[in-house]
């Protein structure tokens, strides 16, 4: 036994999560998810429902609950297999709080000052500036680092965060000796990066209140052409990239994506046509596109009972890897065990 273990190739480990919330974006779709499924075949991949994470914002109890089993749900119907990846909720894996407590007395109080989503957010939710608001990115690196993370595919939005996790690393290792993996970010390349369909020079963020601007990878079919149909673009007429035309820039990048066909020939299939034909056939492509993320999802979150099974077996993989971690942590650190 031992010996079949040791002769294993020990693969790397990716890490990533998302809030609790089926509402995700083509965005969050085309520009992650959907890439997430190739991992698995090369690494031990790890995807957590952030629970813990969202009632840093106050959540309406039953939501919360309901968006839990959906963000599991999607993550499923984008092409997740709960068998190749641990698919787990958070708050299941009591570690993560416990080492976030670790860690935040192992983080600066002027370091988390310094992250600009805790300056955002407390612009927007200036009523409810709490403390785990502030320490939310401790608790992002106890995310990743209890599971010797190597690799962490995240936007440009979560960069500052996981440099953070980076040095508390770091610093724990230079502190208490080698305990945890540093880990890198992973960041889709370009193309992949889809844009507001009303003002295309931002990204494509769920949170935007210009419903228009955003394609859910729930929308029924209607709504997906109706908003394609919409896009904001320039005044010309010609369907070729080019400085200054981010609408149609991000059409083609989308089309091009959903497609797997390169930008060039996105352009030459539609020499000739004019915006009205574009927008029609980049919503329907979507529409297509999605039709069996749509399906699988309506399937799963009709069983409940399966999504309850897929969340006890993420729960127990994951909680196995986090005791390894959490517990040498505490060894390090200077805490007793329970005398036996
Ligand atoms: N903070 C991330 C976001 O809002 C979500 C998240 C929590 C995460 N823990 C993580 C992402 C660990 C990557 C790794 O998008």
């Amino acid at each position: 036994m031992n010996e079949v273990m040791t002769n294993e190739v020990k693969k790397k480990i990716v890490y990533s999560g998302v809030q609790p919330s089926g509402n995700l974006t083509i965005g969050n779709y085309l520009g992650a998810i959907k890439n997430f499924s190739a991992f698995s075949e090369d690494y031990e991949c790890y995807y957590c429902v952030v629970d813990l994470h969202s009632v840093t914002v106050r959540q309406v109890p039953a939501e919360l609950r309901k968006r839990t089993y959906e963000g599991l749900a999607v993550y499923m119907a984008c092409g997740l297999d709960p068998q190749k990846n641990t698919l787990y909720v958070q708050s299941h894996v009591h570690e993560h709080a416990e080492l976030s407590w670790l860690l935040g007395c192992n983080t600066m109080f002027g370091e988390l000052s310094r992250m600009t989503q805790f300056k955002d957010k407390s612009r927007k939710h200036a009523e409810n500036i709490n403390a785990g608001l502030f320490t939310y990115p401790v608790l992002m690196a106890a995310d990743i680092l209890l599971y010797q993370t190597d690799i962490v595919p995240i936007g440009s939005d979560q960069k500052q965060h996981l440099e953070l996790a980076r040095d508390i690393a770091v610093r724990f290792n230079t502190t208490y000796s080698e305990t945890f993996k540093v880990p890198e970010p992973y960041m889709p390349k370009s193309g992949a990066r889809i844009m507001s369909l009303a003002e295309p020079t931002q990204k494509m963020s769920k949170s935007d209140p210009n419903a228009n601007a955003i394609v859910y990878i729930l929308d029924k079919k209607d709504d997906i052409i109706r908003k394609f149909r919409r896009a904001v673009t320039d005044s010309g007429s010609e369907i070729v990239m080019g400085e200054g035309k981010d609408g149609i820039n991000n059409l083609i990048t989308i089309y091009s994506v959903l497609s797997g066909k390169t930008c060039e020939e996105v352009e030459r299939e539609f020499a000739g046509k004019g915006y009205g034909d574009f927008k029609t056939a980049v919503g329907e492509l979507c529409a297509d596109v999605l039709r069996p993320v749509q399906e699988e999802y309506a399937r799963l979150i009709a069983d409940k009972k399966y999504l309850e099974e897929v969340m006890k077996l993420g729960a127990e993989r994951a909680s196995y890897a986090a005791r390894r971690t959490l517990s040498k942590v505490k060894r390090k650190m200077g805490f007793t065990d329970i005398p036996r």
